[in-house]
This record gives C-alpha cells, sequence and structure tokens, in this order.
C-alpha cells in the first residue's frame, strides 16, 4: 500500500466553516480539550474547521492524492510544524498502525468508503478503534432512499440522487454509498464502542445543491459511448433542474432527509 505524506506549503486563505454539524460536535465536546486530533476522512470544509480548533497537533488522512493537495492548500496558513496530511486507505492495517488520538472525525467518511474500500464499511468502526483515545465524533447522511414523506420536493431529491448515480455508474465511476443513522449506532456498539450522543438536522436543499448535482453529471455524460442515451439523460437532467429550481423558487428549499452526529467512545 502506497502511503504519501504531502508536505508543507503557504497559499490561500482559510475560512473558519460555520457549519452547524460541527458546532454541535463542539457543544458535545462542551469545552474538554480536543488534545491529538486525527481527521480520518479529511477534506476542505472538515480541515478548515479541525484548524480553527485547538489541538496539540492533527492528522488528517485521505484516499485521493488530489484531495490531499487540495486540503494542504487550504490549510497551509493554520498548518503547523507535526500536522500531517497522509494519503492513505483504512483498509491498509499499517496505516497509522500504533498511533491514537484522543479525538478522531469521520466527517463523511463512511458514505465514500465505497469509492476507495468497497465492502469495507462494516469494519472501518473496528479498524478505526484503537487510534480512538477518547472520542469518535461521526457525520454522517441518511440515505436518501430511506426517508420517503410521499412529499413531491422529497420525490425530486431522490430523483436527482438516481440521476447522479446512474451518470456516475454509466461513465465507471463508484457513487457514495450512504449509512442510516442507526445502520451507524449498530455497526459502532458491535465494533467495541458505546454511542455517548446522536443527533440529526434536517436539511433544506437548495439551487446550489441542485445545479452542483445535475452540472456534475455533463463530463460524465461526455464519457458515455452511446451518444442517444446520452442526450436523452442530460434532457432528463435538465428537466429535474427546471422542477427542482422551480419549487425552490416557490417554497424557498426543497426539504429531504437528514444529515446525523454521533458521538462514540470506546466501550
Ligand atoms: C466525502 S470526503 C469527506 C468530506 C470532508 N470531510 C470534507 O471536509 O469535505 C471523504 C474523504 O474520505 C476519504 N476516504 C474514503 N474512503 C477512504 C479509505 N478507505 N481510506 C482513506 N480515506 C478514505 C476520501 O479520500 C475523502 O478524503
Amino acid at each position: 500500500m502506497i502511503l504519501y505524506i504531502i508536505p508543507m506549503t503557504d497559499q490561500s486563505e482559510v475560512r473558519r466553516p460555520a457549519s452547524g454539524l460541527f458546532r454541535e460536535i463542539e457543544t458535545i465536546q462542551a469545552g474538554k480539550p480536543w488534545g491529538r486530533l486525527l481527521d480520518a476522512g479529511t477534506g476542505t470544509h472538515s480541515i478548515g474547521w479541525v484548524g480553527s480548533l485547538v489541538t496539540e497537533q492533527w492528522t488528517a488522512v485521505t484516499g485521493a492524492e488530489a484531495h490531499a493537495v487540495q486540503v494542504r492548500d487550504a490549510i497551509a496558513p493554520r498548518r503547523r510544524e507535526g500536522d500531517r496530511i497522509i494519503v492513505g486507505n483504512w483498509q491498509d492495517p499499517d496505516l497509522l498502525a500504533g498511533e491514537t488520538y484522543d479525538t478522531v472525525l469521520a466527517d463523511y467518511l463512511l458514505g465514500a468508503i465505497d469509492g476507495f474500500a468497497p465492502y469495507f464499511q462494516h469494519r472501518l468502526f473496528a479498524r478505526l478503534l484503537p487510534l480512538v483515545g477518547r472520542r469518535l465524533y461521526i457525520v454522517g447522511l441518511e440515505p436518501y432512499v430511506t426517508v420517503d414523506p410521499g412529499t413531491e420536493e422529497s420525490r425530486i431529491i431522490r430523483e436527482i440522487g438516481r440521476f447522479r448515480d446512474a451518470c456516475l455508474l454509466l461513465a465507471g465511476e463508484q457513487p457514495y454509498r450512504e449509512y442510516p443513522a442507526q445502520w451507524t449506532v449498530d455497526h459502532l456498539e458491535a465494533s467495541g464502542y458505546r454511542v455517548v450522543a446522536a443527533k440529526r438536522f434536517a436539511n433544506r436543499y437548495k439551487q446550489r445543491f441542485v445545479n452542483s448535482q445535475i452540472d456534475m453529471c455533463a463530463p460524465r455524460l461526455a464519457k458515455i459511448a452511446d451518444r442517444d442515451l446520452a442526450r436523452s439523460l442530460a434532457a432528463h437532467g435538465e428537466a429535474l433542474r427546471d422542477r427542482a429550481l422551480g419549487r425552490i423558487e416557490r417554497e424557498g428549499s426543497l426539504r429531504h432527509g437528514f444529515d446525523y452526529v454521533l458521538a462514540a467512545e470506546p466501550a
């Protein structure tokens, strides 16, 4: 398994993210020290928050080198000697072997596992257990399909999700596979943790979400050899966009499903 350590650079600005999910984690932490912190599925969003905390040291892990470079550039002004960005895979038993962190953050890591270590999800928390000194925080998205209030708003979000995933699959890419909060709690408990806090946050999707989901399909559709199929999918995407944006204009947002935050400690 190749493991790269991304060196330091100094570029760009760090902006403190104001995510309600991270604020919830701060509330659960209740002023206790963060100590050494592991961002086990890093990205520009989580590292911006991690960089704003008082930590002794942080380590950020990603499965993709391109991601690591984005994270390095985003956190450059706040990165200290000893803060590490590592490209590795949690399937690799040697990754951070023997290390322990007071706080471990798995921010939308579970849903992204399918792209890096398919069928490894049920082993993720056991894999992280020896690294968790005090607390593991998990941020996840309840899969669109497990929530079905039967509303038009809900139908649109589910259709956008199916359309996006179909385009990714047809282009030979692996979509995210999210897991329900209850699945995550069950697997934490079966993996040697006790869950100490759980909270859900209702999602309201706006224009930016709709446009980003439909727009990301264009380069994928360009790769499909069957041009009739690609054209017809593109038209379907635009119809979905119109439906979603029209509804958002009338209602302000599309309400569907929830994100969740869980806090767990070694049992
Ligand atoms: C959706 S992104 C996380 C979002 C991120 N916290 C942010 O701020 O935007 C998922 C992250 O988990 C990493 N990841 C997914 N599966 C992994 C695996 N098996 N091993 C290591 N990293 C993995 C991805 O490379 C990526 O860095």
